[in-house]
């Protein structure tokens, strides 16, 4: 990679914060809670007891760097997890006092969504005022609910597949108070949780978890519809009413009162849920008609969070409010058991993204820039040139916006013999090169005059992106933006900084794994989405710093250790009301020797295995002892560092 980078920088004088601002869409994904600062800084926007407080990125990077940490780090801002609780909670209290709905609601965070201790924490202790409780889908992550929540009004509501020490322990929980209800994902479940709460003496509290026939679009459709791998089918639904039935003529618990909630998953990210929660209220009022108790109804996650702020019905937009999203739900509850007398249960919702993805972005400075500008090309050709390349060079000389394809097609067709020609020994390497050079200068040419011609054919359409630069960034796309990759989310991702500058190179973002996946070439600017994004030039000795918003939800759990890039280090903060703000938490990220030990490498080992290596070497006359030492040391040190680039 060439380090290229420019000395000026950029004019400042007629771009503005408010451009920035329009350019990266900050105003339209970031909800408010992040803006630009008239210095040209991303700031965070907290809302601090009543009061706004504004806090520049930038400020806080400077603070992560005075306490050694490292590029990259996922900051977590405290007081926007806080907000989204807050949020969340007070728009479903709102839509409940202005429909009179009989009933409360209770969130759960589903733990699957950020594992990570300080986010379950925070959720745990800030959620007790409204009872935000948690949602857990293994043992582990029952074990987790357990011991952070402390208000025995918030619900712990397990999903997944359960064995009986995973419903011992839910059952304990029951015991002492903790509302924790064991959801059936399949009729296998039923018959270990009647028989521990036999055993136990403890009486369940019961959820199904039905597979609904609506479906949303997305790409999380498959949570419901008939061929869902999750849910009971109604014929499903109506054994385990006849097992519970069974076990209470047999015991004498009343199993069948257990039967207290409806469940529900629609998918993440849908557009629309009334369809799906007008079949759940069927499917309720159903279970109330069989006997069941009931009193509760959870619709499971997929409150969309607008990563791409177009308001769209898109998979990476949101096409509704919060306050629509919960009026929505209540009315239709109301509406579907109102003309049956059926009392209004507690309503239940699993937000995920919604509630977390606000509160962290991904952090990184920005190694090397890979440009394509075109190498040296003469005014005129020496006279027994190639045939080709003067051919090449009359195109160069002949572009104009009418002939814009005619022109595309011959340089790939000069340039190409030009290398054909090398293959067979017939062209020089620097005949080559130049044939190379015009051709960049070509497609270059033809990518300025695009604007101006009258029709596009896709080949042309792409040369943008083809043409731009390569930002190579400190982190690892499949660490820290799995989704990018694997479902080709769209994240807003802009510079922290200098945004009182025309931002003038259009680029893609390249990671540092040896991977071609390893890019980010997708982004959301001005209503489209867009191959390239617009970056400023790099400044010597100074670092630029991109962040990547919004990306609290399922990235650092799903993140994986391609290349053996490991956990990048992770920075909490709480902002105060004078605008300072205190580091809560710092995590630093994987060492080297702990990646190897994930892979089962003991470090001590290869030490060991190292040093016989170095002493071979020695004896071998290769390297002399203090070289050995030197080599050792070298050795230990990189175990115990960062596995990212360090500076
Ligand atoms: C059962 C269940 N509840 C809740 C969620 C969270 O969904 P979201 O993050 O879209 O709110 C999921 C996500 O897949 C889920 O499977």
């Amino acid at each position: 990679m060439a380090m290229e980078k420019t000395q000026a920088k950029a004019k400042k004088s007629h771009w503005t914060a408010d451009d920035s601002a329009a350019l990266f869409g900050i105003r339209d994904w970031s909800l408010n809670y992040f803006d630009i600062s008239e210095q040209g800084d991303v700031i965070a926007h907290v809302d601090c007891n009543g009061k706004p407080v504004s806090v520049s990125l930038l400020d806080i990077v400077e603070g992560i760097k005075e306490r050694g940490l490292d590029m990259p780090v996922v900051l977590r801002i405290e007081n926007l997890l806080d907000q989204r609780i807050k949020t969340l909670n007070e728009a479903f209290a709102t839509a409940i006092k202005n429909s009179d709905y009989q009933n409360h609601y209770r969130g759960v965070f589903p733990i699957k969504v950020n594992q990570q201790c300080h986010v379950i924490e925070e959720i745990a202790n800030y959620g007790a005022k409204y009872h935000h409780g948690l949602e857990a889908g293994s043992k582990a992550e029952l074990i987790i609910a357990l011991s952070q929540l402390q208000d025995h009004n918030s619900l712990i509501i397990c999903n997944g597949y359960k064995d009986a020490a995973f419903v011992d322990l839910g059952l304990y929980a029951r015991q002492m108070g903790i509302p924790c209800f064991f959801v059936l994902e399949t009729l296998a479940e039923l018959p270990i949780i009647i028989e521990r709460s036999k055993v136990l003496g403890i009486e369940p509290l019961v959820g199904v978890r039905i597979r609904l026939a609506s479906m949303v679009e997305g790409h999380w459709n498959e949570d419901s519809g008939d061929r869902s791998i999750f849910g009971l089918s109604t014929n499903a639904l109506l054994t385990v009413i006849e097992q519970l039935k069974q076990a209470n003529m047999l015991h004498c618990l009343q199993m069948l009162h257990c039967l207290q909630m409806l469940h529900c998953h629609l998918g993440s990210q849908i557009p629309n849920i009334r369809s799906g929660v007008l079949e759940a209220c069927q499917f309720y009022a159903g279970l109330v008609e069989e006997g069941a108790p009931m009193g509760y109804l959870d619709l499971g996650g997929g409150l969309a969070v607008d990563y791409e702020g177009t308001q769209t019905n898109s998979t990476h937009s949101m096409n509704y409010k919060l306050d629509e999203y919960c009026s929505n739900i209540i009315e239709t509850l109301k509406e579907s058991f109102d003309p049956l007398g059926i009392a209004h249960p507690v309503i239940v919702s699993e937000s995920g993204r919604a509630l977390v993805a606000y509160s962290s972005m991904l952090l990184f400075n920005i190694l090397d820039v890979r440009d394509h500008k075109p190498g040296n090309i003469p005014d005129s050709l020496p006279e027994d040139s190639l045939d080709q390349l003067v051919n090449l060079y009359a195109v160069m000389q002949n572009i104009q916006s009418n002939n814009l394809q005619e022109c595309y097609n011959d340089s790939l067709y000069y340039r190409d013999e030009v290398r054909e020609l090398f293959h067979r020994g017939q062209a020089s390497l620097r005949e080559r090169a130049l044939a190379e050079n015009i051709n960049l200068a070509v497609l270059k040419r033809i990518a300025e005059l695009l604007p101006q011609a009258k029709r596009i054919s896709p080949e042309l359409e792409d040369l943008p992106e083809l043409l731009s630069d390569i930002y190579y960034g400190n982190f690892s796309l499949f660490q820290s933006l799995p989704d990018i990759w694997a479902l080709d989310q769209v994240f807003p991702v802009m510079p922290i900084h200098r945004l009182n500058e025309e931002p003038t190179r259009n680029a893609v973002i390249a990671d540092i794994t040896c991977d071609c996946d390893g890019k980010v070439d997708h982004f959301s600017s001005q209503g489209t989405i867009s191959r390239t994004l617009k970056l400023h030039p790099l400044c010597e000795n100074e670092e630029y710093y991109l962040g990547v918003f919004l990306v609290g939800a399922y990235q650092e759990t799903l993140g994986d250790l391609h290349n053996l890039f490991g956990d990048t280090n992770v920075v909490s903060v709480h902002i105060n009301e004078d605008g300072s703000f205190d580091f809560v938490r710092e995590f630093q990220g994987d060492s080297i020797a702990d990646v190897l030990s994930y892979v089962e490498y003991d470090p001590k080992i290869m030490q060991e295995q190292f040093r016989r290596i170095a002493e071979k070497a020695v004896r071998d006359g290769k390297i002399s002892v203090a070289m050995r030492q030197k080599m050792l040391l070298a050795f230990r040190e990189n175990l115990q560092g960062s596995t990212y680039f360090e500076r």
